[in-house]
């Protein structure tokens, strides 16, 4: 298997005084054509450098992702702040054509003053662009959207005709203990269900993770909504962009592992990255008798989540078994 799972990256927080308070803020979406010839983890990183040195003292943080030779940039902070970094950031010639798609104000997401990623995609630019002048379209014809959807519409869209519009489909997160089983499960369901896999990368060096795998399936037709399988890299939990859309997850689905040292260590950090979010979603456990311990549930229930237990008929499961125990209980959740 391709992806490399190993445990080196531990969810880097930022200093609990530099947690994002509630307040709130201003929020801004713009995409744009890029210009850049050369390497363009080079010219992020550039970016990087300045949006570091400026955008702290200013109060803004910001998402920027690099997709299909678009960028797209979230802002948020104070209202006269973001409009001149907006302006500011339209007259720079390394894009083109800015164009803002969004704007609200509301609860802050972005939890640092930088985050960056690269989506490696085989789609082209005209056809996200078409996205682009779809969101830029709804925008100006006052529909009002709140940040994490519009994004999402822009750079994850519904592969298939999802019953329920975009953000209002559950979203699950899948996470392994250990190893990398909960991409197996989503390729083997792809198939089985005769569903595009979205395989997405997100390249290295931008943000404080190195490369990180993240693929999604959208199933139409599961329960009333449908639903959206997401299998993360453990590593992508200290990802900022991780950290922005934790809060969209209706469920964070772990496959356990026999080796109990491996469950402890990821339940710690889902909670760690939940506590600091602010958010409660289900934790499914996912494993055998064996390994969905007393012990684990109570440390979820403890920090004020709910726990469900998808517990497999056998003690060595295949990907059929994992699936067999886990759709009733997401089933449920709807
Ligand atoms: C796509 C894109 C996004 C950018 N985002 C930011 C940003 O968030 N913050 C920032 O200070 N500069 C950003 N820049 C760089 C600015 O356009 C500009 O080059 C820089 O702020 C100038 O900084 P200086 O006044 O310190 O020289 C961005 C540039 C591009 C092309």
């Amino acid at each position: 298997m391709s992806i490399n799972e190993t445990d080196q990256t531990i969810t880097d927080w930022p200093d609990s005084g530099s947690e994002v308070s509630t307040l709130p803020v201003a929020r801004l979406i713009y995409a744009s054509e890029s210009l850049v010839q050369e390497s363009v983890l080079d010219e992020m990183r550039r970016i990087r450098d300045h949006a570091l040195a400026n955008n702290g003292p200013q109060g803004i943080r910001v998402a920027l992702l690099f997709m299909s030779g678009w960028f797209v940039e979230w802002m948020e902070g104070p209202e006269g702040a973001v409009q001149a970094l907006v302006e500011r950031v339209a007259q720079d010639p390394r894009h083109r054509g800015l164009k803002v798609i969004h704007r609200s104000v509301g609860r802050p997401r972005l939890f640092r003053p930088w985050i960056g990623s690269i989506v490696q995609t085989p789609e082209r630019s005209d056809a996200f662009g078409l996205r682009v002048f779809e969101q830029l379209d709804r925008f100006e014809a006052g529909q009002v959207a709140d940040p994490a959807s519009v994004w999402l519409a822009l750079c994850s869209p519904a592969v298939t005709d999802m019953p329920a519009p975009l953000g209002q489909y559950p979203r699950i997160m899948l996470l392994s203990a250990r190893g990398a089983r909960v991409f197996e499960l989503v390729t083997w369901l792809a198939r089985v269900q005769g569903q595009p896999l979205v395989r997405r990368r997100f390249a290295g060096g931008v943000d404080d993770a190195p490369d990180v795998e993240s693929d999604y399936l959208d199933l139409p037709a599961h329960g009333r909504r449908g639903l959206r399988l997401i299998a993360n890299a453990r590593k992508g939990l200290a990802m900022g962009m991780t950290h922005a859309f934790l809060p969209d997850y209706a469920a964070v689905a772990v496959l356990f592992d026999k080796d109990a040292v491996a469950n402890q260590r990821i339940v710690d950090r889902v909670l760690s990255a939940c506590r600091q979010v602010h958010h409660v979603p289900t934790i499914v456990g996912l494993g055998t008798h064996e390994e969905l311990t007393n012990d684990l549930m109570e440390q979820v229930e403890r920090q004020g989540l709910a726990w469900r237990a998808a517990r497999t008929r056998t003690a060595e499961p295949d990907l059929a078994d994992y699936w067999t125990a886990l759709h009733p209980v997401l089933d449920r959740l709807d």
